[in-house]
């Protein structure tokens, strides 16, 4: 399971932190995701289901660059650009149409990418202060190279629900390495950029938002002494959550022997610096180092059947409705549940044949789309449900 850093015992500075126990469980894997698998079988039967999260992935407007880095690790790396986007207007009334569902609304929203980054989009304020106003729990997930214009106000000023976090992906504790991991040129400190802007989020001292870091691990960040550094930067800065773990290999990505930044004996290098964070001294950051893919045994590239689309489906930067938040540019229009600039979100959700749904399986073996690891967790837990017999006889699988 989870390597907490024993130093510190996650219980207990999470009491003293007055901090959330969710929120732990969400960073290292432990969450679950659906409550009542065999009731949400049920609902997805009689068309009645509502995801359990709505994730949105906003590309900017403008530039022929899809995102502001160009991660060599990034699973999104192979997305093409086709330039289409949904207008900010259609945007803001989808979100509005995910509180008005006719079976219930989404009670999360995640503003994240797959190739982008959310703060990167010219209109991500407004969005974001939707999703605050509609009393919606939200999480963004961004590098926070830049803090978008009136961002700070609206978080300030909103009233934000219990559970919303912001996490940024640091991967890096010394400005070299951080720039190698995040496939920026020149020795530009860009690190020290992205600090300072946690400390102006950490400054704002929002209610409701918890702050983390996330660390993914590669052959140029992964020494012993620059684990320690980035524990140390955490615990200057007050970020509450770090967690360590190996990149996913990118779908269409090849390992090369030399320089290569994904490490292929994943689970000896996530032991040794596991072993690192117990031994380094974290007062007020609870610090982990997960290895996901033993602990649930993931071995393969996608878990069938998928029942991602009712659970986590995502917008992607070109405006169609996708299954999951990796499969969602125009790579896999084939399998798009719906494009938002034409038609509503409820009707793209709910237009499903359950005896068609092997056709979109098949689609995800052709387009080689890859399970984020949260979702691999799902469909399992789907798959060795009770009910699971009940869905399979409709499914005709
Ligand atoms: C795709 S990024 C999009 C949001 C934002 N641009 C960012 O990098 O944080 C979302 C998260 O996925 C992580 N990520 C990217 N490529 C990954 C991979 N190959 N395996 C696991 N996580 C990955 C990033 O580190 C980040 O935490
Ligand atoms: S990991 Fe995030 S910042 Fe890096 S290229 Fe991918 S989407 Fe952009």
């Amino acid at each position: 399971m989870s390597n907490i850093s024993k130093d510190l015992n996650a219980d207990q500075v999470l009491v003293e932190k007055n901090n959330d126990q969710a929120l732990v469980n969400r960073v290292n894997y432990q969450a679950k995701y659906i409550k009542n698998v065999d009731e949400f079988i049920g609902k997805i039967i009689d068309k009645t289901v509502v995801p359990i999260q709505l994730e949105i992935q906003p590309g900017r407007e403008s530039g022929k660059k899809l995102c502001w880095m160009s991660c060599p690790y990034c699973y999104g790396g192979s997305a093409d650009n086709t330039g289409t986007r949904l207008d900010i207007d259609k945007y803001l009334s989808v979100l509005d149409e995910t509180v008005n569902g006719p079976h219930g609304n989404i009670k999360k929203i995640i503003v994240a990418g797959y190739a982008t980054d959310p703060l990167h989009y010219e209109h991500v304020s407004p969005l974001i202060k939707k999703i605050i106003s509609n009393k919606q729990i939200i999480g963004i997930h961004t590098k926070l190279l830049k803090i978008p214009k009136d961002l700070d106000n609206i978080v300030k000023e909103g009233d934000l629900q219990k559970g919303s976090y912001l996490t940024i992906s640091l991967d890096a504790g010394f400005p070299d390495s951080y720039n190698k991991t995040h496939g920026l040129p020149g020795s530009k400190n860009v690190l020290s950029k992205i600090i300072e802007n946690i400390k102006i989020m950490k400054s704002l001292k929002i209610n409701n938002l918890n702050i983390g870091a996330t660390y993914l691990v590669t052959s140029a960040n992964n020494s012993d002494e620059e684990i320690r550094e980035s524990i140390k930067i955490c615990n200057e800065i007050g970020v509450e959550t770090l967690r360590f773990s190996m990149p996913q290999t990118p779908r269409g990505y090849t390992l090369t022997e030399e320089e290569d930044i994904i490490i292929k004996e994943k689970t000896k290098e996530i032991e040794r610096i596991a072993n690192v964070v117990s031994e380094t001294k974290s007062e007020n950051c609870v610090v982990s180092a997960v290895d996901p893919d033993k602990d649930f045994k993931i071995d393969k590239t996608r878990y069938l059947p998928c029942f991602a689309r009712f659970v986590h489906p995502a917008i992607g930067f070109d405006g169609q409705l996708y299954h999951c938040s990796e499969s969602s540019s125009p790579n896999f229009s084939s399998m798009s549940l719906g494009n938002l600039q034409e038609r509503g979100f409820w009707e793209s959700y709910y237009d499903y044949d359950l005896e068609k749904i092997k056709d979109a399986f098949s689609e995800m073996e052709k387009n080689a789309c890859m399970c984020d690891r949260k979702l691999f967790i799902v469909n399992q837990n789907i798959t060795e449900s009770k009910n699971f017999n009940l869905l399979k006889n409709h499914l005709k699988i």
